[in-house]
């Protein structure tokens, strides 16, 4: 080999620079994509699609709107009081209820339920919804999420496992469907 043959050492240092820069990109683009892919890709975990008691009836009296909690299902003796996980029941009458998620359908912030009004208000931007959960004003594009549920032997019960949101919804209908039996019922599935 002659010296003109050799690579000079700014090409080698170049090459070393361009192989380094396309690890690092590599190892920066692995949490990005599974953030992107996360809806199709995630796996179902323990306690996905359980169904979790609310309590028995006489705890939400027909015509008003009360806020319950509930253990997750997939909850490990370390998340302590965070696995307390709040949602607010709105008992129509009789077995029909709206069950909805207690973040709002802009951000997540927690809304909260005025009697006085029949409004849902979320405290970050503004956000209002109607009693029974369909969007009002403010920032968010949709109404209220609302779990699934179903009413057995005078305790409400709902579908837990996954939060109500559209990630859930998609990563669900890889395994069962995320509509309730016909004993039960959610709105997405009306
Ligand atoms: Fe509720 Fe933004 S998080 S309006």
């Amino acid at each position: 080999m002659t010296t003109s043959d050799r690579p000079t050492r700014r090409a080698v240092l170049v090459k070393i620079g361009i192989l380094l820069n396309a690890a690092v990109g590599a190892v920066l683009a692995v949490p990005v994509l599974r953030y992107v892919l996360s809806p199709v890709t995630r796996q179902r975990k323990q306690g996905d699609g359980a169904w979790v008691s609310l309590g028995s009836l006489e705890k939400f009296p027909a015509g008003q709107t009360r806020l319950a909690t509930y253990q997750h299902p997939s909850a490990t003796p370390s998340d302590g009081e965070t696995a307390e996980t709040p949602c607010w029941v709105r008992h129509l009458q009789g077995d029909t209820f709206q069950i909805f998620a207690i973040n709002c359908a802009h951000l997540g912030c927690p809304v909260r339920w005025f009697p006085q009004s029949n409004l849902f208000m979320c405290p970050c931007h503004g956000g209002v919804y109607y009693q029974d959960g369909s969007r009002a004003s403010g920032p968010p594009e949709r109404g209220m999420f609302e779990y699934s549920y179903k009413v057995e032997q005078g305790m409400l019960l709902i579908k837990a496992g996954e939060m109500p949101t559209p990630g859930a919804q998609a990563s669900l209908s890889k395994g069962s469907s995320p509509c309730a039996t016909s004993s039960s019922r959610s709105s997405s599935c009306a």
